[in-house]
């Protein structure tokens, strides 16, 4: 079980959430900007000028040695996909994930944007990775345990038949992009911690359509499915609270899960 899980005051909760709020803005203009017939190193571009804009920290550029100042994901990309010569097609889909620094403090969001026509299966599986990061979300409430997070995710899933990742989680952020305790999307084995008031915790279900078996490429980054298919992303930063987690990332929910009938 995770060592030390920092708790952060309402007055750092209220800085986190700057640095939510700025996350939040970047990944929704990036999202708006993204068109088929663009590189994804154009895409990338784009988000470097609007951290020059916003004069803010980059959570991943050179973090790790990350070469990208956002990751770019497309199809069968799973996560930290790097911008390049890749051409976003029609019909793609394009996960986008974005961390802010400012102040000192850090946030972290992703979403997937569906390109023109995406298949009536890429769409169900975008709306089921974001409702799936709702359900998470809902369940980040002081009294829970970790493990009701991760539980709520994996049984929201399970019964559409996607892949849940296991290779990359969520984790714990505040002071640095990665902090305890790791939030996976399905149960773990090992023993969760209880969630107390104002522990910070970045959500990110990554689903795939098919098989959960990821690979790494040369360039050490960018994880693909073992099988091709394609995957979804969705993420947000939030402070445990007395009823949920509160969102420090805030954007405006998609319309698909809706549309889909996803949601009961
Ligand atoms: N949301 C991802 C994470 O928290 C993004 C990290 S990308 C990296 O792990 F470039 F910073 F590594
Ligand atoms: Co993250």
């Amino acid at each position: 079980m995770a060592e030390h899980i920092p708790t952060r005051n309402a007055n750092e909760i209220a800085k986190l959430k700057r640095a939510g709020e700025m996350s939040a803005r970047i990944l929704t203009e990036v999202a708006g900007f993204v068109r088929a017939g663009m590189t994804t190193a154009q895409v990338d571009a784009y988000a470097a000028e609007l951290f020059a804009r916003e004069k803010c920290g980059n959570a991943f550029h050179g973090y790790c040695g990350y070469p990208g100042h956002i990751c770019i994901s497309v199809n069968e990309v799973v996560v930290h996909g790097i911008g390049g010569d890749r051409v976003i097609q029609d019909g793609d889909i394009v996960s986008l994930d974005v961390g802010a620094i400012v102040d000192g403090w850090y946030g972290d969001n992703a979403l997937t944007v569906p390109v023109g026509n995406v298949s009536e299966s890429g769409r169900r599986l975008l709306a089921v990775t974001e409702e799936a990061l709702y359900r998470g979300i809902a369940e980040a409430k002081q009294g829970n345990n970790l493990v009701d997070v991760c539980g709520a995710i994996e049984d929201y899933v399970k019964p559409f038949g996607f892949g849940i990742v296991r290779d990359y989680v969520g984790h714990g952020v505040g002071r640095r992009l990665h902090e305890e305790p790791p939030v996976p999307n399905f149960r773990p084995n090992d023993r969760m911690p209880h969630l107390k008031r104002g522990m910070i915790l970045a959500i990110e279900p990554m689903i795939t359509m098919g098989t959960y078996k990821v690979k790494v490429l040369d360039d050490k980054w960018t994880a693909v499915t073992r099988d091709g298919q394609p995957a979804a992303h969705f993420e947000h930063t939030v402070a445990v609270g007395s009823h949920g987690g509160e969102i420090l990332t805030p954007r405006p929910r998609s319309a698909l899960p809706e549309q889909l009938g996803i949601t009961p």
